[in-house]
């Protein structure tokens, strides 16, 4: 599985960045996940530019802009050149600061541009009854990759996270069948997008209150590829449990 440890604002200190590093090595080599980690933007200088090990780093987000007089903005050559290797983009908590489609699909043209890896982040506020939600996920795929071009299409990595499901526990978070029916619907529209085998290849992780006590029910043939993990990928002990679990 491809499980992605979103830090978020969790980790505030080198020592526990460092111990949360160590702990997603060991995890890596005993279990055969594929770990990135997604610290805050200065571990990552100090983390992914010495890391010689499997584990790869994500930053949480990346600047739309070309660089030059941007205060504040982390652009995506920075990123690259401290062997960032993949970037979340249009996290529910960067879309509710102010990010629209408009701004994703700049920050994805952006990493695309320099080899980093789009983490795509989807997802529905609420649940209707007439499936308006449905048409919301739509909406948020076809702004992003509509305007590509296939090549750069097959890299986005897609991360649904329904927002109503962040930040609780895993008793909160989505259930196997709605994710299995998800994951399919998800596909179905790539399909739209990605031709041949395109769509069925395409990576779509989960986020939203996976924790240990629900990883494996979800991961157990839903369709799904790995975890987009917040608040539980910010203790070692949890995160290797969570790890653990979907062995
Ligand atoms: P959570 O966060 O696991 O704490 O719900 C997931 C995310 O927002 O990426």
């Amino acid at each position: 599985m491809l499980i992605v440890a979103n830090w978020k604002a969790f980790v505030e200190t080198k020592d526990k960045a460092g111990r949360l590093l160590v702990s997603a090595k060991r995890i890596s080599a005993q279990h055969h996940h594929d770990i990135v980690l997604a610290p805050p933007a200065p571990f990552l200088g100090l983390l992914a530019g010495t890391n010689r090990s499997k584990v790869a780093f994500a930053a949480q987000d990346v600047s739309a802009t070309l660089g030059g007089a941007e205060t504040g903005e982390v652009t995506a050559p920075v990123l690259a050149g401290f062997k960032v290797s993949h970037v979340i983009i249009g996290h529910s908590e960067r879309r509710a600061r102010g990010d629209t489609d408009v701004t994703v699909l700049e920050k994805v043209r952006r990493a695309l541009a320099h080899g980093l890896t789009p983490i795509l982040c989807i997802g529905e506020k609420t649940r209707d009854d007439d499936g308006a939600y449905l048409q919301f996920l739509r909406s948020q795929l076809s702004a992003i990759y509509e305007p590509l071009t296939l090549k750069e299409r097959l890299k986005i990595i897609v991360a649904y996270e329904p927002i109503w499901a962040i930040n609780h526990d895993a008793g909160e978070a989505i259930g196997h069948a709605d994710l299995t029916e998800m994951v399919l619907y998800i596909r179905k529209l790539l399909s739209e997008y990605l031709p041949g085998k395109g769509s069925t290849s395409a990576k779509i992780l989960y986020g939203g209150s996976v924790e240990t006590g629900n990883a494996r029910d979800l991961a157990a043939s839903s369709g799904i590829d790995g975890f987009l993990v917040g608040h539980a990928s910010t203790d070692t002990t949890t995160f290797t449990a969570l790890c653990k679990a979907v062995s």
